[in-house]
């Protein structure tokens, strides 16, 4: 069986009296690009920190590509390159003193042309002789990555990596996740922006409250229901509903408007309604099926767990 990239079992950590993150549990295939979502305050920094070792875990055990943190420490931190506050620089030396600065503390060997090459794999190349005050947020990021990438992780891990980019640093940053992942490069990154997340992940996880609440596959997620909500825009509402009211596949129609009305059908009787509405005289202008986002399989999924349990809030 191959080895995960990254491997978390009932990771745990309790402050004071408070369990603020409560046996977590997942992996991150290789070449993979893992999130983890969650509101503010659900735990996902603080889980970074214990796969990191940047804080003691109450509980649990973390394996990057087979090696296991409690034994193979030196093995597995080779293996990871992360961001997890932002990354500190020295603002008047350039992009590629600052670099050489973190290849000199890094835990394997790294030649100067690796820190071109990662500052090339960043698009900083042209920069990279300036000094680092003079940089973009964005630019800033990607340097943050640079530095990240310096010793040739397999697996990249980053907490909030976008806070601060606008859009199209926002675009760049995910394609540039995506060329990395295509090369094998594993990467966990948490955010609490579902659109972005939604673009940016193949899997993801729902940390709410310490604790993982759902796991899986983007395209999972995003997989439509059977049935599905479609808007129909036609000459009569009125009349079309007349029509429809006695299928029995045809539930829940919503008049929308004098001219639209929502129905909640299966594939197919999307063109049974059709049909039925034309051999009733009844013109069809428009057919619409309503798109399902992150955020709303994010609500429905977080609201399941509160009824699930009660609505208790601990
Ligand atoms: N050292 C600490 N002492 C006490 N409580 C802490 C400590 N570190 C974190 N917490 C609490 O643990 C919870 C989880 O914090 P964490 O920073 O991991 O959340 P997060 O999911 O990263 O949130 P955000 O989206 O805001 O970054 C919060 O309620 C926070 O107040
Ligand atoms: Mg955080």
């Amino acid at each position: 069986m191959a080895v995960n990239a990254l491997e978390v079992r009932s990771l745990t950590k309790v402050i004071g009296k408070k369990k603020i993150v409560d046996d977590v549990s997942f992996s991150v295939n290789r070449g993979e690009i893992f999130g983890l979502l969650g509101p503010n305050g659900a735990g996902k920094t603080t889980i970074i920190r214990m796969i990191v070792s940047l804080i003691k875990r109450t509980d649990g055990a973390v394996s990057v590509n087979g090696h296991n943190l409690d034994g193979q420490f030196k093995e597995m931190m080779s293996e990871i390159g992360a961001i997890v506050e932002n990354p500190e620089f020295y603002k008047y030396m350039s992009g590629y003193k600052n670099l050489k600065h973190y290849a000199n503390m890094a835990i394997k060997e790294v030649s100067d042309e690796r820190i071109m090459e990662v500052a090339r794999l960043v698009k900083l190349d042209d920069a990279i002789h300036q000094k680092v005050k003079t940089y973009s947020l964005g630019m800033r990021q990607r340097l943050g990555v640079a530095q990240a990438l310096l010793h040739n992780p397999s697996l990249l891990i980053l907490d909030e990596p976008t806070n601060g980019l606008d859009p199209q640093g926002i675009r760049e940053f995910r394609d540039y996740l995506h060329a990395l992942a295509h090369e094998g490069i594993s990467v966990l990154v948490s955010s609490h922006l579902l659109a972005e997340m939604q673009l940016m992940c193949d899997r993801f996880a729902i940390i709410e409250k310490g604790k993982l609440i759902h796991i899986s596959s983007m395209k999972e997620a995003m997989e439509e229901d059977e049935k599905t909500e479609v808007i129909f825009e036609v000459s009569s509402s009125q009349k079309a509903v007349d029509v429809l009211k006695g299928q029995a596949a045809v539930s829940s129609i919503k008049v929308l408007a004098d001219d639209q009305f929502s129905v909640h059908v299966e594939k197919a009787t999307i063109s049974t309604i059709n049909k039925l509405l034309i051999s009733n005289d009844i013109d069809v202008y428009g057919i619409s099926r309503v798109t399902v986002s992150l955020e709303d399989r994010f609500l429905e999924i977080t609201n399941k767990e509160v009824r699930e349990n009660g609505g208790v809030v601990q």
